[in-house]
């Protein structure tokens, strides 16, 4: 007979490593699957993100999602999905990526373009494509890491836990959703709330960066250190670029970038609030100085 318990400790393994998502009524021995020659292999000899597990994470697509993706990853062409040691942009998802955001000439064309890009694996597990939140006209404009399991969810950029921190975060320096922009690095959830991949970043990036070109917020704020380092294409931690301003380029012009610690790192480490809040007073001083005026001030 089976032990109920036996079934709950297996429930909570496969959680603990990440697995806490059912995406389809048949197992699959994904490990087989990556055995399988599935196109051209990456130079590095490693394989092909869109099938490998733990890396790219491509898997079958769910019955429950909607929209369906036409066909189980293994059977797209892995040349499409970035080796995970490829340089961001220089995969065959980011050019098309780049070539589909730079098309876009609204943010609704682009949300239009980023839900219907088959570049990205992780669009296979994810339930939603998270795109932004809060004011595209706002001055402000934060940018996450990737959706979490609320995000996914509910479709929208920090609504979980992290997010409510961040909006008391905002609320101490009289900002709201009104008043801010929010995206993320990634429009789609990673399985388990790992760190995305190198090649994920990539095949995502350009519609990011197009949304900020289209945005143009007068100040940026990279929340974490998977925001921060892409943005800023440094490799150096969170907590060394944190509280410095730095700058990103948007067609042409220097943006102010405050790199900021992350909501679900200070919900881990609450002591480090004391720094949150100091690079939070800087964006606020520094909306002053950039003039920056809302309707109600
Ligand atoms: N963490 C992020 O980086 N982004 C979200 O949208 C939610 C949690």
């Amino acid at each position: 007979m089976i032990d109920v318990c036996d079934i709950l400790d297996a429930l909570r393994w496969h959680a603990d490593v990440g697995c806490d998502e059912a995406i389809g009524d048949e197992p699959t021995d994904w490990a087989a699957l990556t055995a399988r020659p599935v196109g051209r292999a990456p130079s590095s000899g490693a394989p092909a993100a869109g099938a490998a597990p733990g890396t790219g994470m491509a898997r079958g697509p769910s019955p429950t999602r909607a929209p369906a993706p036409a066909a189980p990853a293994s059977a797209r062409p892995a040349a499409l999905f970035a080796s995970p040691d490829q340089p961001l942009g220089a995969s065959e998802a980011g050019i098309q990526a780049r070539a589909r955001a730079g098309e876009a000439q609204t943010l609704e064309a682009l949300e239009a373009a980023l839900r219907s890009f088959d570049g990205c694996p992780l669009k296979a597990t994810a339930m939603n494509t998270v795109f932004a939140d809060g004011n595209p006209q706002a001055p402000v404009m934060l940018i996450g890491e990737a959706p979490g399991e609320d995000e996914d969810r509910q479709g929208k950029p920090f609504v979980g836990v992290s997010g409510k921190l961040l909006d008391r975060m905002l609320a101490q320096i009289g900002l709201d959703r009104g008043k801010v922009y929010i995206s993320n690095i990634l429009p789609w959830r990673p399985p388990g709330n790992r760190s995305p991949t190198q090649a994920e970043i990539a095949a995502c990036l350009p519609f990011l960066e197009r949304h900020v070109e289209l945005v143009r917020p007068k100040l940026l704020v990279a929340l974490g250190g998977v925001s921060a380092k892409t943005l800023l294409n440094r490799a150096e931690g969170i907590t060394r670029l944190r509280g410095q301003w730095k700058t990103y380029e948007v067609a042409g012009t220097a943006v102010p970038l405050m790199p900021m610690l992350h909501p679900a790192y200070l919900l881990r480490n609450p002591i480090a609030k004391r720094e949150a809040w100091r690079d939070m007073l800087a964006l606020q001083q520094r909306i002053g100085e950039e003039g920056i005026k809302y309707s109600e001030d």
